[in-house]
């Protein structure tokens, strides 16, 4: 959720610090810091905002022949959980004697119990966070070893972390650990850079190691020295990034979010790319690892996922109990392990998690393993900690998702779990006519959001009518109705106008006492099933003077006389509806946003990845 980047080598530090939490900005962004280090001592600075407040007060504060004597260097970019934003809340932290720097991702949950003991002993803390202890921790364990100090302080933590230290008395190392919280080591020629996201470091190398939970490392310029907490040797192998730094850059766009919505066609393209048979009609989903005698013995489908992922998961029940005659059930993740979910035999859980590290989808993943489900994952990061522990699974291969909001990534997700669903239909009642016809309408995806993209100026025009309003209404019914939800939540993310979303005949049971004229409701009346019942809730909000807005199918004018303005999207399937509208949503939500004035990439309050409960 935070952001951590350290690097040690031939180059300056201090710009590749910068330019690795700008890189990471998006992750969480109330504040920032560094600590670099020279032979002699530590040098920190912090500021409150975004990165940008910190280049300058480094400008101000640094001359140029400090920056080029600092061997090695941490920083971080913080959202804040424990203690407000403040300069002195803010990353890195120092022990006392100002010899050791830390920063950390995570929590440490027995901190408080931590502070008092170290209190006793003389340590004095500067800032209200959790993280300050791991600093004085450190230092009270040293004994001429930084990495011994830093596993001794570790082990008395409870919670989760992922850290980055350095000290003055080894100037030539940083020492690196996780539990919970991801970290990665990008491997270059006598340079190493760590970091939280791949992000941060692809400019520099695409060769990575990903840390896994409890694992340290000692990390020098010359090599990686690898070890658990516990200091038994471990070993891991060096990944090769996939994708370019231009991915992870606008390309020309105003804001990523913008970029990543046009970018579906493409995003959807590479999630369906080899993974089609059409002569038995049915998908190859070779990461899901199951045997037919397996496919046949799933006997109920669960689906743990938060936020935009968990809105996927609702279109995905849908998918596996019309294709697969599957039981399906979406649990919100952060619930998962607390209501003691019932888990049979034959559940199939998949947990849908676009970073593959949120907290409560990760728990939800360790409690259902307990349990002796089957797990699988859906990540669209390769490498996170979801993807690994499942280690059956489907990668979405969207592409680094930069946008706070989730729009490519949510539309790979509905996608991957029609494939899904056809294949486990097909190992069911699915003919092999009707696999082939729902590959093709797979197959048609891209050209389906192409054409939706297409309306994007006329969706444009309808949303700046209405970015004045301060609420909305969102409305669907059947495959339609958790894309009312996302659409809701896509506008409240970005444009912090209150939406809610509601199944259509559930407005009326209380929510349409809220509607008024200055209350616009979007309706999502598709020509698909139920479209005549939509018909009907609009009506019943036209009465009541909110202007309805509706998004429908091209050539279906049968809308038109019930809404004030009409967003078109291409006709298609009902499995391939929710996709489109969403795609449709989106560009409203961005738009509206947009005409606001507000900070698309990097909305308030939000994070990319949530990794604490
Ligand atoms: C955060 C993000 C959301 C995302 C949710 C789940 O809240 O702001 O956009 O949907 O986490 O993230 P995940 O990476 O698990 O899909």
């Amino acid at each position: 959720m935070c952001g951590i980047v350290g690097y040690i080598g031939k180059r300056d530090v201090v710009p590749i610090l910068l330019d690795g939490l700008r890189r990471l900005e998006y992750r969480g962004y109330d504040s920032s810091g560094i600590s670099a280090l020279n032979k002699k001592q530590i040098t920190t600075i912090k500021t409150v905002g975004k990165v940008k407040n910190l280049q300058h007060e480094i400008n101000d504060t640094i001359s140029s022949d400090q920056l080029s004597e600092f061997t090695v260097g941490i920083a971080h970019t913080r959202w804040a959980t424990h203690g407000a934003p403040t300069e002195v809340n803010a990353h890195p932290h120092l022990d006392d004697s100002g010899k050791f720097a830390v920063v950390h991702n995570g929590i440490i949950e027995n901190y408080v119990a931590i502070r008092e003991q170290l209190n006793q002993k003389g340590h004095r803390f500067l800032s209200e966070t959790d993280s300050e202890v791991i600093a004085h921790l450190i230092a009270e364990c040293f004994d001429g070893d930084l990495a011994q100090a830093v596993a001794a302080a570790l082990s008395k933590v409870e919670g989760t972390f992922g850290v980055a230290v350095i000290a003055v008395a080894e100037p030539s190392k940083m020492v690196v650990s996780r539990r919970g919280s991801p970290i990665v080591i990008g491997v270059g020629g006598r340079e190493m850079l760590v970091a939280s996201d791949v992000s941060a470091l692809i400019s520099y190398t695409k060769n990575v190691i990903y840390l896994h939970d409890n694992d340290l490392a000692v990390v020098t310029c010359d090599g990686v020295d690898l070890r658990s907490i516990n200091n038994v040797p471990v070993s891991r192998e060096i990944a090769k990034i996939d994708w370019d730094i231009s991915a992870a850059e606008k390309g020309g766009y105003e804001h990523f979010m913008l970029k990543e919505i046009f970018e579906q066609p493409e995003s959807l393209a590479n999630a369906i790319r080899g993974r089609m048979d059409e002569s038995i009609g049915t998908a190859i989903l070779s990461g899901l690892r199951f045997t037919p005698k397996e496919m046949i013995e799933i006997s109920r489908v669960t689906l743990a996922a938060c936020g935009t992922s968990m809105h996927a998961g609702m279109v995905a029940e849908y998918f596996f109990e019309d294709l697969a005659n599957l039981p399906a059930s979406v649990e919100q993740a952060a619930e998962f392990r607390y209501r003691n979910p019932i888990i049979e035999p034959n559940t199939l859980v998949v947990a849908i998690s676009q970073s593959g590290e949120t907290a409560d989808t990760l728990a939800a993943v360790r409690e259902a393993k307990q349990k002796g489900a089957v797990v699988t994952g859906l990540c669209n990061v390769v490498g996170a900690t979801i993807a690994r522990e499942t280690g059956r699974g489907i990668y979405l291969h969207a592409g680094p998702e930069i946008g706070v909001a989730s729009t490519k990534a949510f539309t790979s997700q509905v996608a991957v779990m029609l494939m899904m669903a056809l294949k486990l239909g097909r190992s069911r009642r699915l003919s092999v006519e009707d696999g082939i016809s729902l590959v093709h309408e797979i197959n048609k995806i891209p050209e389906l959001i192409r054409a939706t993209l297409a309306h994007s100026e006329e969706i444009k025009s309808i949303a700046e009518k209405y970015a004045s309003a301060e609420n909305f209404f969102y409305i669907g019914r059947g495959y339609l109705y958790p894309v009312a939800l996302e659409g809701a939540l896509k506008l409240k993310e970005i444009s912090y106008i209150h939406a809610e979303g509601y199944h259509a005949a559930e407005l009326k049971h209380g929510p349409i006492a809220l509607l008024e004229e200055a209350v616009p409701v979007v309706a999502l009346a598709n020509d698909i099933a139920g479209k005549e019942k939509i018909i009907g809730n609009m009506q019943e909000c036209c009465a009541r003077k909110s202007p309805v807005i509706a998004v429908a199918t091209e050539g279906d004018d049968s809308i038109d006389n019930h809404a004030n303005d009409v967003i078109r999207v291409p006709a298609s399937s009902k499995f391939t509806t929710p996709i489109t509208t969403a795609v449709a949503l989106q560009l409203f939500s961005y738009y509206v946003a947009n005409k606001r004035g507000c900070e698309i990439d990097q909305p308030r309050n939000l994070a990319k990845s949530v990794t604490v409960e």
